[in-house]
């Protein structure tokens, strides 16, 4: 699929409605997103932005309208094709999600075994992504060891590790302090460099402007807008 810019689209979608009972969460979204995009979902408290991003990955199914995921039309893909679906993926969360019993290098390892891979490749591959990361050295300790920032890092390790081609972070620097913030943003633009798309999903205006990218703006359900913010950028977003 080919947008106006010439760059081939990972995600559309047309006309999407979400309505949770009489809740309309989204109305009317039509957006597209090129491959290798970095952009921003953002809007206030309850405007649809983690909505937005579970249609994405199939954490919900769409009330109505259609979205495509790098082509696969998400109403007509069989059942049993929803999990390399979801390896199109790697997902942040605001609370980062690990898993409290297992060790780092195994909360990382999960989804590789989870693909049924090698053992050594499994010991090879999450060597390295805690390497980027730089959690290499607490590899055997439990997640609540760590700080937030710490975690948050081994929970972008567990995103990349099986070289997904888009990125969804909800409130990835939510819970972080500045400093920490700006470690996992650097990390996510590092991915962006290397080729993945990267959504994030945030209420952030100041981490908006202090990272740059496009701004998909949502308002009670709407699409508002969408516009690309340079980095440093002082003026008003929206
Ligand atoms: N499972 C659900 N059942 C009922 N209503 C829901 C459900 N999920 C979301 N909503 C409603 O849909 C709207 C959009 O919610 P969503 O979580 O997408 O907002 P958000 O932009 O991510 O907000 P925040 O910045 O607070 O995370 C809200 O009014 C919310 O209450
Ligand atoms: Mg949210």
């Amino acid at each position: 699929m080919i947008d106006g810019n010439g760059k081939s689209s990972i995600i559309r979608m047309f006309h999407v409605h979400q309505n949770y009972g009489a809740k309309r969460a989204l109305i009317d979204i039509t957006l597209d997103i090129a491959k290798n995009e970095f952009v921003f979902i953002s809007g206030p408290s309850g405007a649809g932005k983690t909505t937005l991003l579970k249609l994405f990955y199939l954490a919900e199914s769409v009330s109505e309208g259609q979205i495509l995921i790098d082509g696969i039309n998400l109403s007509r893909i069989p059942f049993k094709r929803i999990p390399f679906l979801r390896r199109k993926f790697g997902i942040i969360f605001q609370d980062y999600k690990l898993i409290p019993t297992r060790n780092i290098f195994d909360n990382v390892a999960l989804v590789l075994e989870a693909a049924g891979k090698k053992r050594r490749l499994i010991q090879k591959k999450v060597r390295s992504v805690l390497r980027l990361v730089g959690m290499e050295d607490r590899q055997n300790v439990l997640p609540a060891s760590l700080s937030g920032g710490e975690q948050q890092r081994v929970a972008v390790a567990r995103a990349i590790i099986g070289d997904p081609q888009v990125i969804l972070a909800d409130e990835p620097t939510g819970s972080l302090d500045s400093e920490a913030a700006k470690i996992i943003m650097d990390l996510l633009k590092g991915v962006h460099i290397r080729g993945a798309t990267v959504i994030i999903a945030t209420h952030d205006k100041e981490l908006i402007r202090t990272t740059g990218g496009r701004v998909l703006f949502l308002k009670q359900g709407r699409l508002e807008g969408s516009a690309f913010v340079e980095k440093h950028y002082d003026g008003a977003i929206y």
